[in-house]
């Protein structure tokens, strides 16, 4: 009999894991890696930015060290943050610096303050600045040798057209006239020292990439809008420029299709690849697919796609020396994201064998017959660190470059697994991701966090990322088995999957996560009087939505999300993005704007519910949240809404910011996530729901009827 209770208590013993949780604060103290980069000649070392945030401080740490992988020395270059990828040639990184950020958000440019481009010299360690004038830069590369760099910029205006400005309209502004095109510009140095700026050319359209020809002779560029606002697809479009031409004025145009080209690379035998994800198409009318690799020959313009069998999404690649041997791809397919390698654009994709989990941030280069890939992996119970390889194929033996988050290894983390359930309406299945809080892993009836990504072309992985967007980890820490959805929309199950929510942007997905929390209540895994719901941008957009769909969510977290959709496409910076989904504009298709947005059916909520709004989101206009609290208000349902002040749609400018929003989500949680409000014991099915309008219905005819017999 004792001997039996021993027993029990030494397993139970063994399955309560010794080490403590993570706290909040231990939660942001968690490091990210915001660009990886290899030496070009020798592949020997590698610039690593990291970017560690100190809520308590309002400072957003941003590092950048010179790793040499055959010592493992580390060494750090600047503590100041940079807004692009470093640019590697030779001895020398060049570098665009933001100045020290304490609180980012102040440190909006004024129009007379001058801009540079930092040189740094790896051998004698010397930073020095490059001015390059009054205009931000948007973009800007070395040219083969470390001679010159080209760059771009806004067309400067000279003093006399500001002048004449400010005469004719003082301090009123145009919206649209206010925007113009960029200048491309040669820097030429000498010494690390600015020689001289050549002006190329002018064009109409801003600059969005520029990459420069093996040999020299050529740049192509990448086009936006001047406005940046995603309005028209013919915006978006690659251009060439011959520099051995002296008469640079005319580019020439190398596409005319309805996608955005981003991520280039010039191959040694001169193909451009570039990436298309999520935002158009390059052989047909606009149409959204998962992400695709291309390259363009710019002899004959032909495009080819690579990898063009994969069912999942390529999120990022690596020309293999120089796209001699092919290239690999970071394939999501899924809840992994795996490294697969192409030898040619008509040969079969081949899975590397690689560890389980996220590879993200792959960076090459090669040199003779040697070449370093770098990479960050993660994977449920694994934090982000950089490894390397030499090669390819030793994928599965690749090397730690960093230990940056080992904290958390020391911490009794979250455990995550793979759930499916079937979608009941048209047996579609769904996959999500199940993280269990600490000792909990595959306990039953637990009180149930659904957690809904963003995007909607997004995906939650086998991955390991902490932050105020990724804070599925610090909910389950504090007691939520969290479901995170990969819904309609997603990535990483199929181009069909992903396009399946034009015209249903939230009622189709909201079933798919609906019939989920249906399968976790019908497994025994949640407690159905525990049910609790949230999501940021999109994840919003749905949350507002279910919570007018069902009452069994005790608490809700809505984060920059919309709430009806004209003004969300009138405001948006990207509304070409709600024309294809509703496939028209809102007067072309009023009844889908309507029909799929929570607005009109917002007195049926019943659930507490918590909004965040960044103060300066131009993604989900702030309106969209106002009008959300108004709404719940004016019902009298439970609902607080905090402003985070500057922030944009992704937060990042104060690290205090993204600790309060966590910090009152989880708070909002606790206060009513246990609380039962009204339907504990209503399941989600189409019958009860049926009669839940019908009653409702029948109350507003009701309400109408008295009102007018009153009049
Ligand atoms: C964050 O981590 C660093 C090093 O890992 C440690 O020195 C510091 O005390 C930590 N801060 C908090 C708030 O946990
Ligand atoms: C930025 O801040 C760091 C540390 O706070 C300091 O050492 C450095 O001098 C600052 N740089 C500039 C340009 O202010
Ligand atoms: C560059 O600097 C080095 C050392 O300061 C000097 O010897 C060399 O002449 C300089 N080259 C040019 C082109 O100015
Ligand atoms: C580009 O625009 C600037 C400013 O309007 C002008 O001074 C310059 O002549 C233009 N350059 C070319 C090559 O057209
Ligand atoms: C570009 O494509 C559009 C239709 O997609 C077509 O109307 C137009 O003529 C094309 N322009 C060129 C220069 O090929
Ligand atoms: C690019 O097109 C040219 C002209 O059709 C062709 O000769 C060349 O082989 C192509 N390049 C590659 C790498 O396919
Ligand atoms: C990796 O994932 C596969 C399928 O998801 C699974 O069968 C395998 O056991 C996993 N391997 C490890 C080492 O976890
Ligand atoms: C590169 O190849 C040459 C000749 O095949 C060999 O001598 C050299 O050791 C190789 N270098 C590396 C880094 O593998
Ligand atoms: C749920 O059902 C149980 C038993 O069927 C009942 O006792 C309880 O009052 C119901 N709760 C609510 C909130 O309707």
């Amino acid at each position: 009999m004792i001997l039996k209770h021993y027993f029990i208590i030494l397993l139970f013993i063994n399955n309560v894991s010794s080490k403590s949780k993570f706290t909040l604060d231990e939660f942001f103290n968690y490091t990210t890696f915001t660009s990886l980069t290899v030496a070009p000649d020798d592949g020997q070392s590698i610039l690593i930015q990291t970017l560690h945030r100190i809520w308590d401080r309002n400072i957003n740490e941003e590092h950048l060290y010179l790793h040499t992988l055959s010592d493992n020395n580390k060494k750090l270059i600047t503590t100041q943050g940079s807004s692009f990828k470093p640019k590697w040639k030779g001895d020398l990184i060049a570098l665009i610096l933001t100045s020290n950020s304490t609180n980012r958000a102040k440190k909006v440019k004024t129009s007379d303050e001058v801009q540079y481009i930092h040189i740094y010299s790896i051998s004698t360690d010397q930073l020095v600045p490059l001015m390059i004038g009054k205009e931000s830069i948007h973009t800007f590369i070395w040219s083969t040798t470390s001679m010159s760099i080209y760059f771009a910029t806004r067309t400067p205006w000279s003093e006399e057209d500001e002048e004449t400005y400010k005469n004719e309209w003082k301090d009123v502004i145009q919206y649209r006239e206010q925007y113009r095109g960029d200048t491309i510009y040669r820097a030429d140095l000498e010494n690390m020292t600015l020689t001289r700026i050549v002006p190329l050319v002018n064009i109409s359209y801003r600059v969005n990439e520029l990459i420069c020809s093996p040999d020299g002779k050529q740049l192509i560029y990448s086009t936006k809008p001047a406005s940046s606002n995603l309005e028209r697809i013919h915006d978006y479009e690659l251009f060439l420029l011959d520099l051995t031409n002296p008469s640079l004025s005319n580019p020439l145009k190398l596409t005319n299709n309805s996608a955005i080209e981003e991520n280039l690379k010039w191959s040694i035998d001169g193909l451009v690849f570039f990436t298309v994800t999520g935002k158009g198409s390059v052989d047909s009318e606009y149409e959204d697919s998962q992400g695709r690799l291309y390259h363009i020959n710019i002899s004959n313009y032909r495009i080819e796609r690579w990898a063009n069998q994969f069912k999942g999404q390529v999120n990022d690649y690596i020309l293999l020396e120089g796209g001699r041997q092919g290239v690999v791809i970071l394939g999501q397919l899924s809840t992994e994201t795996q490294l697969y390698k192409q030898q040619s654009f008509s040969s079969e994709l081949i899975k590397q064998n690689g560890w389980n989990g996220t590879y993200e941030n792959i960076a090459t280069a090669s040199s003779g017959n040697s070449s370093t890939i770098v990479f960050i992996h993660s994977s449920y119970e694994q934090p982000q660190e950089v490894y390397f390889i030499n090669n390819i194929d030793q994928l599965n033996i690749a090397l730690p470059v960093t230990s940056e988050n080992k904290l958390f290894t020391k911490r009794n983390l979250p455990k995550g697994k793979s759930y499916r359930w079937i979608n009941k309406d048209d047996k579609m299945e769904i996959e999500g991701i199940l993280l269990y809080p600490p000792d909990k892993f595959e306990e039953k009836n637990l009180p149930l966090f659904v957690l809904i990504h963003g995007g909607p072309y997004e995906a939650d992985t086998n991955s390991f990322r902490l932050d105020w967007y990724y804070c599925a980890a610090m909910m389950a820490t504090e007691g939520w088995l969290v479901l995170q959805p990969n819904y309609r929309g997603s990535t990483g199950y199929g181009d069909e999957f992903l396009r399946s929510i034009r015209y249903q942007i939230v009622s189709r997905p909201a079933k798919d996560i609906l019939y989920g929390v249906d399968a976790l209540i019908h497994d025994g895994i949640a407690d159905y009087t525990k049910l609790t719901i949230g999501g940021y941008s999109y994840g919003a957009y749905l949350t507002n939505w279910i919570i007018t769909q069902t009452t069994r969510f005790n608490a809700a977290l809505s984060g920059a999300g919309a709430s009806e959709h004209v003004a969300d496409w009138g405001l948006t910076d990207i509304p070409l993005a709600s024309i294809y989904m509703f496939g028209g504009f809102p007067w072309q298709v009023p009844h889908l704007y309507q029909q799929e947005a929570a607005i009109f059916q917002i007195d049926k909520v019943r659930t507490p519910t918590h909004i965040v709004v960044p103060g300066s989101d131009i993604r989900v206009a702030t309106s969209e949240n106002y009008i959300l609290e108004r709404a719940l208000n004016s019902l009298d349902i439970l609902t607080k809404l905090i402003v985070l002040p500057d922030e944009p749609h992704l937060l990042g400018n104060n690290p205090w910011h993204e600790k309060i929003k966590l910090r009152e989500e989880i708070r909002w949680l606790q206060k009513y996530g246990h609380i039962c409000v009204s339907a504990c014991n209503e399941t989600f099915n189409s019958a009860s729901h049926h009669t839940y309008i019908q009653i409702h219905t029948f109350t507003f005819f009701l309400l109408v009827l008295l009102a007018y017999f009153k009049n």
